[in-house]
């Protein structure tokens, strides 16, 4: 691995503790202006600080996000359908030139293992994967979108798998029960995503248990920012990504709102 895409890593999981708090907000490229995320800068101006990473789109990144941000960014670079399509007919929408303009730290993609277009996904990430190490671009494969696939260790791990195969640097995936299982099959760090909105302390007892049996850190969106008080609920998820913090404990930081 060479310099650019190891300084690239570092920028997204945090040398100290090798783990990362990505702030997922761009589920509006198929969503439109979800719960939370209408007005985008509002919602993601304090968070900024705090997280990590952003995962967003380049639309959202040049409109709503301060350039002047020491926040790292990790770009979506793939879409197409709506809600009200097909979401697994996606294709490339965003070129890698374009995510070393916005100095983005990575880029990720959908995969749909599973749905309609899976061949076609896994190889656009195949071939997202070849021209972003041209560069030294780390490459996120985002698993499991969409429909409700059975969300268990055996299709995670099969999604995570492949998405580890295509030579993808790090996944995206959510929780499932033994997830240890779809920890153990992937050589690539894995980042958890939270899924619907949950209560807080569930959600936190889910990083939890995500950072116990081997995630590298979080990709959150809707657990954070639909949350009553998301400053104080990235807060939380930050104490148990990095620091080891029980739900409990994170908990407590969360009611300091
Ligand atoms: C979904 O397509 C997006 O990539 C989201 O970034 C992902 O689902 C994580 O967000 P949430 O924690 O809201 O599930």
């Amino acid at each position: 691995m060479d310099f650019g895409m190891k300084n690239r890593l570092s920028r997204i999981f945090k040398p100290k503790t090798g783990k990362t708090v990505m702030l997922a907000v761009d589920h509006g490229y198929f969503q439109g202006p979800t719960t939370g995320l209408r007005n985008l800068r509002a919602t993601v101006t304090p968070l900024i600080p705090i997280a990590d990473c952003l995962f967003i789109t380049r639309g959202m990144l040049r409109t709503s996000v301060d350039p002047r941000s020491d926040v790292s960014i990790c770009l979506r670079v793939s879409g197409g359908p709506s809600i009200l399509g097909e979401l697994s007919n996606e294709d490339i929408t965003t070129s890698i030139e374009e995510a070393i303009r916005l100095n983005a730290s990575g880029v990720g993609m959908s995969i749909y293992v599973g749905a309609s277009n899976e061949d076609r996904t896994i190889s656009n990430l195949g071939r997202l994967i070849n021209e972003a190490e041209r560069y030294g671009m780390p490459v996120l494969a985002v698993t499991a979108v969409g429909k409700e696939m059975g969300r268990d260790a055996r299709y995670l791990g099969l999604a995570c798998r492949i998405a580890a195969e295509m030579g993808a640097h790090f996944v995206k995936t959510y929780y499932c029960e033994e997830f240890y299982k779809v920890v153990e099959g992937c050589p690539v760090p894995i980042v958890m995503a939270g899924g619907k909105k949950i209560p807080e302390i569930d959600a936190l007892k889910m990083t939890e248990n995500a950072i116990k049996e081997g995630a590298s850190g979080v990709d959150m969106g809707r657990n954070i920012f639909q949350s009553d008080y998301p400053v104080e609920m990235i807060k939380a998820v930050k104490a148990v990504v990095h620091k080891g913090a029980t739900a409990e404990e994170a908990f407590e930081i969360y009611l300091k709102k």
